[in-house]
């Protein structure tokens, strides 16, 4: 059975009392929004998550995966081919352009926001795509234990929530931890691409990844030039409607 979406309501983190585990808040690179659906998505989360949606077990928290939790990827794509993960495709806007661009490779996405994990589960039927597959969980743990060591020959960050503020730096995405993790992931020669909005935050990255071992950079001491395959979505015009500078990154694992 698939894991259904926490339904409208319910409580991701319950509180102490009879018969109900204390849930250790964690920090995460999300805000922990309601699950609940328009109808439209309620109806295409409905009539297509049994093709896209991989179901994987949970611990406490909806977004968690249990760390014994494995994926046999080339059963569950039908398939062995090359590898690429985008961390928070959000509803797709760049991600069903880029899979239907790229027939030969899997796709593998986390998303942790139920609404549109269903909205994009929609697109993809529409768009008939049959090489991306969605786990709808904290695309960290599911690097940690679903993507086996060096099986990543691709990993896509676009606009990871930027957290402005000083005191919610700690939750942005990318950080140390996460990079050491990525660098772990991808192959020899894979690459992660990056892009974000955020003047500041494309500067922690860049001193994140270049600090981070058997990563390196293809634009040393620079900005990537902005990747033709990478369609502008609506967090990106946002940004540049509201007069920020779009950065991309490219950075590559060495062979040591
Ligand atoms: C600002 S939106 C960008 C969406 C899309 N990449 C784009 O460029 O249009 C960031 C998305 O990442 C998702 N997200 C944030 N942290 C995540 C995590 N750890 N695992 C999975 N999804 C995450 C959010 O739910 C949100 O949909």
């Amino acid at each position: 059975m698939t894991r259904v979406p926490t339904p409208a309501g319910s409580v991701d983190h319950p509180g102490p009392g009879p018969g109900r585990a204390r849930v250790h808040r964690e920090v995460v690179s999300y805000v922990r929004r309601s699950a609940r659906m328009r109808p439209n998505q309620r109806r295409a989360w409905e009539r297509h998550h049994e093709e896209f949606v991989l179901e994987v077990p949970q611990r406490e928290t909806s977004t968690s995966i249990d760390a014994a939790a494995r994926l046999d990827l080339p059963a569950a794509f039908g398939r062995e081919a090359p590898l690429v993960v985008e961390v928070g495709p959000g509803t797709g806007e760049s991600l069903v352009p880029m899979a239907r661009a790229r027939p030969e490779v899997n796709l593998l996405a986390f998303e942790v926001y139920a609404p549109a994990v269903a909205q994009l589960v929609g697109a993809l039927a529409r768009a008939e795509l049959t090489n991306v597959r969605v786990v709808a969980a904290n695309a960290v743990e599911g690097l940690q234990h679903l993507v086996p060591a060096a099986g990543l020959d691709e990993l896509w960050t676009f606009f990871p929530d930027p957290w402005p503020k000083a005191r919610h730096h700690k939750r942005r995405l990318v950080g140390p931890d996460t990079a050491a993790l990525v660098a772990a992931r991808l192959r020899p020669g894979g690459v992660w691409r990056l892009a974000t909005d955020w003047e500041d935050y494309a500067v922690q990255m860049r001193q994140v990844l270049d600090g981070t071992p058997a990563l390196v950079s293809e634009h040393p001491g620079g900005w990537a030039p902005r990747w033709a395959d990478r369609p502008l979505t609506r967090f990106e015009q946002r940004g540049l409607d509201a007069g920020r500078a779009v950065h991309d990154l490219t950075y590559r694992r060495t062979s040591a």
